[in-house]
């Protein structure tokens, strides 16, 4: 009696770290929605000549949250969630250096998220999905500089 209510604990525990993670990556994957909605407007309207070269780099980082989207929503449905199709609300602005900082707030979000959701793959062992994440954190983190460097930071 009290092996199966032992085995009934353990299973329910693992399962909900495992549906902790699930929610964690649809809110990354929800992220990663409004982060591909502002590039493709912000590379688009973005003017001003001190800005030549970052309006190309936003539409690389689209590309690329087109990317981080797709895999993420590949690691959920691994662990057997569902992933979301919806996503967080984008922001928008009329100004080039505000449309700049907005993504520049939406990257160190997102890779603050990113390592927390690697903390947690690492603690349960899901080591495919670490890997995953850290490429995926990588390219956050160049995308961080690109602005950085286009604001003058
Ligand atoms: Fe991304
Ligand atoms: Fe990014």
């Amino acid at each position: 009696m009290s092996g199966i209510s032992e085995s009934a604990d353990a299973d329910g525990a693992s399962s909900s770290i495992k549906e902790e993670i699930i929610k964690g990556l649809n809110e990354d994957l929800a992220r990663e929605y409004k982060a591909i909605i502002q590039y493709i407007v912000f590379s688009s309207t973005l003017k001003g000549a001190e800005y030549g070269n970052i309006a190309g780099q936003l539409e690389k980082h689209a590309s690329e949250e087109l990317e981080h989207a797709l895999k993420v929503a590949k690691q959920i449905d691994y662990l057997g969630g569902t992933p979301t199709m919806k996503g967080k609300e984008p922001e928008n602005s009329e100004d080039s250096r505000e449309m700049l900082e907005i993504d520049l707030r939406a990257e160190q979000e997102t890779v603050k998220n990113y390592r927390e959701r690697i903390r947690q793959a690492e603690r349960t062992g899901e080591y495919a999905l670490s890997e995953v994440l850290r490429e995926i954190i990588a390219q956050e983190q160049d995308h961080e500089i690109d602005l950085k460097d286009a604001l003058g930071l």
